[in-house]
């Protein structure tokens, strides 16, 4: 069954940044993009699980640190040429705040 969880406040996250959400044993990355979407995705890049959190977000997609995968934040998927994707999570703003759904 799952649940919602409050994340934080959106103003608590910085635009075109992210947030990492730590829950049993997952590692999410939660990021906002330049204007008030919120996007949740698993913190580990599908070719060597680099830190998603820590990449640069452009669009609706965040380029991994170490080696440049562009990942989209809608479907977990990487841009081509590249190939692998990532879990999504959905993510709902009520009144302000975050909330995630795992
Ligand atoms: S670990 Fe992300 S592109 Fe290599």
């Amino acid at each position: 069954m799952s649940n919602w969880i409050r994340v934080a406040p959106l103003s608590e996250f910085p635009q075109l940044g992210a947030r990492v959400v730590r829950h049993e044993g997952k590692e999410i990355a939660v990021f906002r993009n330049a204007g008030e979407d919120v996007f949740a995705i698993n913190d580990k890049c599908p070719h060597k699980g680099g830190p998603l959190s820590q990449g640069i977000v452009s669009g609706n997609t965040v380029t991994c640190p170490l080696h440049g995968m562009n990942i989209c934040f809608e479907d977990g998927m990487a841009q081509a040429p590249d190939e692998g994707c990532v879990g999504t999570y959905p993510v709902k703003v009520e009144e302000g705040v975050v909330f995630l759904q795992i």
